[in-house]
């Protein structure tokens, strides 16, 4: 009688290991198992984090600088000749695709893919909720191959209003540079706090085995 108990209890505990040691971290709950690879996506979350604050700080120490060297129009014209170099300088370097993605875009280039266009719609709904998140990652598979996708919000503060703002509070110096770079320009209207766009961070994983 006590083998049988015995047994029971044995399986149980087992059973129990087993659930906990199947039950991935929550943060990765879209990944299938593996130590390995498990331990490659989080060196490309580091990675994806890592490059993201790049690009942010880069665009802002721009921005920044051009505002104080000679105000808005000249930011507005550095901004639109730079803006795409500093994520093409960080790709070139690391080989990690990385850019700036908006649904009311101003320069065409940041049009988001079907992925981006989803993530972005999502991040509005959080938002409108009150509960934005930081960032968003996932594991997909596009054409066959293994890719962790990383995208953080970008938020209107009161320095972008200048830029993208109702349409009233953009000097007309600004407004006519913007209409001869940007005759497709879809990125003002915006108000402080509002969801802006986002980073977004594609980096190829190791081939599962
Ligand atoms: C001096 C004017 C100016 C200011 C101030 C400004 N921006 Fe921009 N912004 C631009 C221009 C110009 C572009 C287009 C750059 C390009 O051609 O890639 C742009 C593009 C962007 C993009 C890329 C998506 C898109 O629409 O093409 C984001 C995101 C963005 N701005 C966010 C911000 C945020 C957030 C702030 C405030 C912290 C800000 N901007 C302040 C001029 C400005």
């Amino acid at each position: 009688m006590w083998v049988a108990k015995l047994f029971a209890l044995t399986a149980l505990i087992g059973f129990f290991t087993w659930m906990n040691a199947a039950s991935p971290r929550a943060d990765f709950d879209k990944l299938p198992g593996g130590a390995a690879q498990e331990e490659s996506v989080e060196s490309a979350l580091r990675q994806a984090r890592r490059l993201a604050d790049e690009l942010l700080e880069k665009v802002r120490g721009l921005l920044t600088a051009e505002l104080e060297k000679g105000g808005y129009e000249g930011a507005v014209r550095v901004c639109s000749e730079i803006a795409q170099e500093i994520p093409r300088e960080i790709e070139a370097r690391t080989g990690v695709s990385i850019r700036r993605v908006s649904l009311r875009y101003r320069n065409p280039k940041d049009i988001p893919d079907e992925y981006e266009r989803r993530k972005l719609e999502e991040f509005e709904q959080q938002h409108r909720a009150r509960a934005l998140a930081d960032e968003s990652f996932e594991v997909v598979r596009e054409d066959g191959r293994r890719y962790l996708r990383y995208m953080r919000p970008i938020l209107v503060g009161p320095m972008c209003i200048t830029c993208h703002g109702p349409k009233e509070a953009i000097p007309s110096s600004v407004r006519a540079i913007l209409a001869e770079k940007y005759p497709e320009d879809r990125a003002t209207g915006y108000r402080s706090g509002d969801v802006r766009g986002a980073v977004s961070v594609k980096i190829p994983l190791s081939p599962e085995n």
